[in-house]
């Protein structure tokens, strides 16, 4: 295995995200804007119904403000607390929480550098830093008019699970396996040109915000988005070595194993 030249230190630092601003929420701002349309409530109301709870619709429904949005604006916030009966606060600590919630809008799409330790000792610092210095942007930069065909957010990432694939990036969540500071420099300018490169694996690269309106569980078109092969070879070698050799797990016991008696609880 032959590492990429350089140290880390030579990289220099990964940057943070540029400073957000949270606007504190105004509860009794009125109606909502009406960027969320009839579509979109009705979109709404399919989510809520999918759950017992509907404060469990949540997550699907900040993915579907993004869809609209291509972030989740303060509006954003105060749409879920209004459709699910929360404070906006509740709906803020999760929106805070998650890093796929995005607090500025995106570009037509976000491109995922994986710098965990696997990516980053094969060349995904290298990558990060090759697409940082050709957008000019660091960590959550948009470069380009957010939206507008051609617009690139840039984020690193932890591990992406695919480290038997590495180094890896993700576009709108597509897995490009094996990259290389060249192939991520080609990847990002035919993005810019408004290309969509096939990626290594899964369905066609679509955009960011089509992406989040499936991550809310809406599918305009199934059969298009479950299009392609999910699995590498690489990540079916074992199972497949194991299959040849008649290599198989033990059997499960018939009865659980006995947990150790646990402390009484004052
Ligand atoms: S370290 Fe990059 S995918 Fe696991």
């Amino acid at each position: 295995m032959t590492l990429p030249e350089g140290t880390p230190e030579s990289f220099g630092p990964i940057t943070g995200p540029e400073e957000v601003v949270f606007e504190p929420v105004v509860e009794d701002a009125g109606p909502v804007v009406e960027r969320f349309d009839e579509l979109t409530r009705q979109r709404t109301k399919e989510i809520i119904a999918k759950y017992p709870q509907s404060r469990s619709a949540l997550l699907p429904l900040l993915h579907l403000v993004q869809s609209v949005e291509g972030h989740v604006s303060q509006d954003g916030i105060r749409y879920c607390a209004e459709a699910l009966e929360l404070s906006t606060a509740e709906v803020s600590a999760v929106a805070t929480f998650y890093t796929m919630y995005k607090r500025t809008p995106c570009g037509q799409h976000l491109v995922s550098v994986c710098t965990n330790t696997l990516c980053a000792a094969l060349g995904g610092d290298d990558i990060y830093k090759r697409l940082s210095e050709k957008l000019g942007v660091g960590h959550e930069g948009t470069a380009g008019e957010p939206g507008a065909t051609g617009s690139i957010t840039l984020e690193h990432a932890e591990c992406l699970a695919a480290c038997d694939l590495a180094p890896v990036l993700q576009v709108n969540y597509e897995y490009f396996d094996n990259q290389t500071p060249e192939s991520a420099e080609e990847l990002v300018e035919a993005l810019q040109r408004g290309e969509k490169p096939h990626p290594t694996r899964g369905a066609p690269l679509t955009d960011f915000r089509t992406v989040e309106l499936e991550l809310a569980g809406i599918f305009p078109d199934l059969e298009t988005s479950v299009e392609g092969a999910s699995a590498a070879p690489e990540s079916l070698r074992g199972a497949r070595l194991a299959s040849e050799r008649g290599w198989t797990a033990p059997a499960m016991p018939d009865s659980p194993p006995a947990f150790p008696a646990l402390p009484e609880k004052n």
